[in-house]
């Protein structure tokens, strides 16, 4: 969703460390579009029409709630085009989807007024249909969301982005307690690994983690640090949310991490179409490498997609020897442990049938028609005997 703008009409307005960019023709301003938020975006708008087709087609209502709405529209300098926040995104979504629109409710947090003012223009500006902007904070209102949604359980999308690090493990568990919710959470890293040193934060980083184990990490090189921090939260996060796969994210301009991007969900499929959906804006990477990105025009000796399904291979003959396993229990046990995507899985395992490394016992093993299966297919109770 973009628009291409007028390069003549656009000006930066800085204060301090706020930056505005304000467009001639539009009675909003816009924040400055970097390459890593262009990134979340694409992923996010990408994962939630899926999610909205899927889960608006088994219930009456679903719900999109997010926490840190933003000010609503962004401006790419370099490319002069206009972009859209999440909230906005949403609701395009929804009010694209004839069948599904009127399922989808759709309830924004934002603490600044100014941000909420100018959510507003951008909505009225793209002619959709208000919705529930409510100002605040998000972790008192998010608490008062979830005593109603505890009553009654409706699926629920929870985009959790803010700037900063002040988000509790105790209302990340609360939202995950109730079925079929997912949280999209940016993990500030480059905020958290400035501060973990700094005596006066330690209360906001014990109510992040969930723990005070962090202060083990202190001390650490930066390497070792990073992975220190990103396994004990996933670690924690691991103790109520089934599937937890995180996604680094560098500055667009610096070969650092920038943020994570937690995707917390209780269904196996959620977290391998959140994966394809990563992959598919990062040349098939589960990571945003910012300068390091590949180069569309690059020439590989081996395609990248191959070399996944090689390791696959290799992942999955040693994890499973001499082992019979159902495909749904590879998936569900491989999918937020390894940065293989479903098809490097699926592709794996055809072929090491082909190499006569497994035995696929297709079930059923006729298809509706009376036909038996195809060795090309593979589903989930599918039983796989390896060597
Ligand atoms: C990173 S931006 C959100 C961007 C948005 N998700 C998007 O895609 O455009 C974070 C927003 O959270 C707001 N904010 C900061 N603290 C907050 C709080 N405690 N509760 C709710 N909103 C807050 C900020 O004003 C800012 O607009």
């Amino acid at each position: 969703m973009s628009i291409k703008l007028d390069p003549t009409k656009i000006r930066v307005e800085e204060k301090g460390k706020n930056k505005k960019v304000i467009y001639k023709d539009f009675d909003f301003y816009s924040w400055p579009y970097e390459g890593q938020t262009k990134i979340k975006h694409f992923v996010f708008e990408e994962y939630f029409k899926v999610w909205t087709i899927i889960l608006g087609t088994f219930n009456n209502k679903i719900n999109y709630f997010d926490g840190f709405g933003g000010c609503g529209a962004y401006i790419d300098e370099e490319k002069n085009e206009l972009h859209f926040g999440s909230p906005i995104l949403a609701a395009n979504i929804k009010e694209n989807s004839v069948k599904l629109s009127s399922k989808i409710n759709i309830v924004v947090i934002e603490e600044n007024q100014e941000a909420i003012d100018n959510l507003k223009k951008v909505i009225k500006h793209n002619k959709l249909n208000p919705f529930q902007i409510i100002q605040g904070d998000f972790d008192i209102e998010v608490n008062k969301f979830l005593d109603k949604l505890e009553k009654s359980p409706t699926p629920t999308f929870f985009m959790i982005d803010p700037f900063g690090i002040s988000v509790k493990y105790e209302t990340l568990k609360r939202i995950m307690s109730i079925p079929k919710t997912e949280i999209l959470f940016n993990f500030m890293y480059n905020t958290i690994s400035r501060f973990l040193t700094v005596g006066t934060i330690e209360k906001i980083l014990d109510e992040l983690f969930g723990c005070d184990e962090w202060k083990n990490l202190r001390e650490l090189q930066e390497e070792e640090k990073e992975k220190g921090v990103t396994v004990l939260f996933r670690d924690q996060l691991k103790k109520f949310s089934d599937y937890v796969y995180q996604y680094r994210l560098s500055f667009q301009d610096k070969k650092r991490t920038y943020y994570y991007l937690f995707h917390l969900t209780n269904n196996v499929k959620g977290c391998s179409i959140m994966k394809s959906a990563f992959a598919k804006f990062n040349f098939g990477n589960v990571a945003f490498l910012g300068p390091n990105q590949p180069n569309p025009n690059q020439s590989f000796f081996l395609d990248p997609s191959d070399l996944k399904k090689l390791e696959a291979k290799t992942y999955l003959e040693k994890k499973y020897k001499e082992k019979e396993v159902t495909y749904f229990n590879i998936l569900k046990e491989v999918i937020d442990e390894t940065p293989f995507l479903e098809k490097h899985i699926r592709s794996a395992l055809k072929e090491m049938e082909k190499e006569n490394k497994v035995i696929i016992q297709r079930i059923p093993e006729y298809t509706g028609k009376d036909r038996k299966r195809k060795r090309t297919g593979l589903e989930d109770k599918d039983i796989i005997h390896f060597n």
